[in-house]
């Protein structure tokens, strides 16, 4: 079993949304100064790699994900001189940085694509994807993320070009090699600047194939599927290795593949230890469980055995073959206290009992700006209070009684939205969170006043203490980075039990999902080893045989095998 040592697999990692972070030029929106201000906080947390979502030249459409130049940085955000500042602060204080690689499409103002649009025979023409309309219309029916067609139209050639997401980001043609070397070039320059790694954006999805006939059209969809025709498309592989040869072998970085739609073997392709392609894949799969009937608009939780199926399989599909990468939130998820927990009466516990449940299993793990102090969704009243693109073409697109009744559509959005995620984070309780002296670019949760880090930072029984134990837990113990997982009671749906074995010594994890006390009796070959109590979220958790769990209650036994 190949299960060689790296820092990448013993290291935390927090992920800052620059936007929502911390303003420091009181223009209401964050910037790389705001987070230089915040590495001691960070440092005090016990993480080792920010991972920093895009902060080069946009325009902005959907938040720097569409990236008009990649070697420059978004006003907004401040300067090269301020990034370079922030590296070498964060490496200063020994915390490293991945940049997040966008490179599936561009801005629609990135000078290549300016030039591509210009005249079908333009030296940077085929840098993207173009293609001649049918009958009058789009090339095919392929809808985009973002909704409407994922192909608009240029006047400029009487050509349509391709756009997975919203028509301000047209996807780059990975066929030809020129675009190739540009991205590689450009991932050079960076990796020169020593940064310490990329979390590359929608990766699964830059090899499209060849022919792209129409998609099938699901339920509450007016456009076809794009996925058989680009997720994992023929050459993604191929050109990962390539770019595995042409650059990452040459540094020490970390990669994690965001990859929509993957399954098991498929990571295993992406991030085996023997591929030579990226160390390790962000799986959707447990937080798309609550996907409904039309898709990712929806208002009700997954079953607990779901989503323990889901874990569980990652967790022993990938073990001694690839690696994992564990989160609950990111900038495109709801917070997880107000989807898999419970964010009034039982906050604290289930904020905690959340966090354990996934920091005791294997893989690299991912905290969200905002998650280690249990910060929770937005109360959104009105459409005017959204920000994200993906949340007002939508309602625009569904409401209104043309799939769902308005009501219903604000709903799923207050359960779902992307923006749940992008509030600004709670440093204090004066005016606009400590993120701002001004207005910010979106508002604030009213809950800050309760919920900040400064009313938590020194507060032994905080949720930001409890994550700095977890984080301090997985530097000393071996066994939560490299002990062998096993789930235990697969059917029930209140409790979340497993194992982690390694070296002659035990861990279990037990974790109540629900708000009412639970019964659990140690398994029998358990029972007679020696057993401390290594973590708990009630402080007068005890060692017991038939242990009664307490509304999300979630403690860790640690034992010595034979
Ligand atoms: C995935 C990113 O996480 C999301 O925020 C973005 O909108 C899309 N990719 C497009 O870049």
């Amino acid at each position: 079993m190949n299960m060689n040592k790296s820092w990448w697999k013993e290291s935390v990692v927090y992920q800052i949304y620059p936007r929502s972070f911390c303003d420091s030029n009181h223009d209401g929106i964050g910037d790389l100064n705001g987070i230089v201000s915040k590495l001691d906080y960070l440092k005090r947390l016990g993480i080792d790699v920010i991972w920093l979502s895009p902060v080069y030249k946009s325009p902005n459409c959907d938040n720097g994900y569409d990236i008009s130049d990649y070697m420059d940085i978004m006003d907004d955000f401040g300067t090269m001189e301020d990034f370079d500042n922030l590296l070498s602060e964060a490496h200063r204080m020994g915390i490293k940085i991945i940049m997040d690689l966008v490179v599936n499409h561009t801005s629609d103002e990135h000078s290549w694509f300016i030039e591509s649009k210009k005249s079908t025979d333009n030296p940077f023409r085929d840098y993207y994807i173009w293609r001649k309309g049918k009958d009058g219309l789009e090339p095919n029916n392929w809808g985009s993320c973002f909704g409407g067609s994922a192909w608009k139209y240029s006047q400029e050639t009487d050509m349509y070009y391709l756009h997975l997401f919203a028509d301000k980001q047209p996807d780059l043609n990975w066929d030809n090699k020129k675009v190739r070397e540009e991205v590689y070039h450009m991932m050079t320059w960076w990796s020169d600047k020593g940064i310490d790694g990329f979390r590359m954006d929608v990766i699964s999805m830059i090899s499209k194939t060849k022919d792209m006939p129409d998609g099938a059209v699901g339920k509450g969809s007016f456009y076809g599927d794009f996925a058989p025709y680009v997720i994992h498309g023929p050459h993604v592989h191929e050109y990962l290795q390539e770019m595995n040869r042409e650059v990452l072998s040459k540094y020490d970085l970390v990669t994690v593949g965001e990859t929509a739609g993957i399954t098991v073997d498929e990571a295993g392709k992406y991030a085996g230890f023997d591929r030579s392609e990226l160390n390790m894949v962000f799986q959707f799969e447990h937080v798309d469980l609550d996907f409904g009937e039309n898709g990712k608009w929806n208002d009700q939780p997954p079953q607990l055995s779901a989503l323990k199926e889901v874990m569980s399989r990652w967790q022993t599909g990938l073990y001694g073959k690839a690696w994992n990468s564990l989160f609950w939130e990111n900038h495109d998820q709801p917070r997880i206290v107000s989807r898999f927990g419970n964010d009034s009466e039982y906050w604290e516990k289930s904020a905690k009992m959340l966090a354990l449940c996934l920091h005791m299993m294997q893989g690299t793990p991912y905290i969200y700006q905002g998650e280690e102090i249990g910060m929770t969704n937005f109360p959104f009243t009105s459409i005017s209070q959204f920000r994200d693109l993906e949340s007002i073409n939508a309602f625009r697109e569904l409401a209104g009684g043309r799939v769902f009744d308005d009501a219903y559509m604000m709903k799923c959005l207050n359960y779902k939205s992307r923006d749940h995620a992008r509030t600004p984070m709670q440093w204090d309780a004066t005016a606009y969170a400590g993120f701002s002296d001004v207005m910010p670019w979106i508002e604030v949760n009213p809950n800050y006043k309760k919920i900040n880090t400064q009313s938590q930072i020194d507060d032994s029984h905080s949720i930001f203490q409890f994550y700095r134990k977890l984080i301090a837990l997985r530097k000393a113990n071996e066994i939560i980075v490299y002990g062998k997982y096993e789930l235990l009671l697969p059917e029930s749906e209140e409790l979340f039990i497993y194992t982690r074995t390694h070296d002659g010594r035990k861990l279990l994890v037990m974790c109540n999902f629900t708000g009412k006390t639970q019964e659990y009796t140690v398994p029998d070959e358990l029972v007679l080893l020696s057993r401390e109590l290594l973590v708990s979220n009630y402080s007068d958790s005890g060692v017991e045989n038939s242990t009664m769990l307490r509304p999300y209650e979630a403690k860790v036994y640690s034992m010595i095998n034979g």
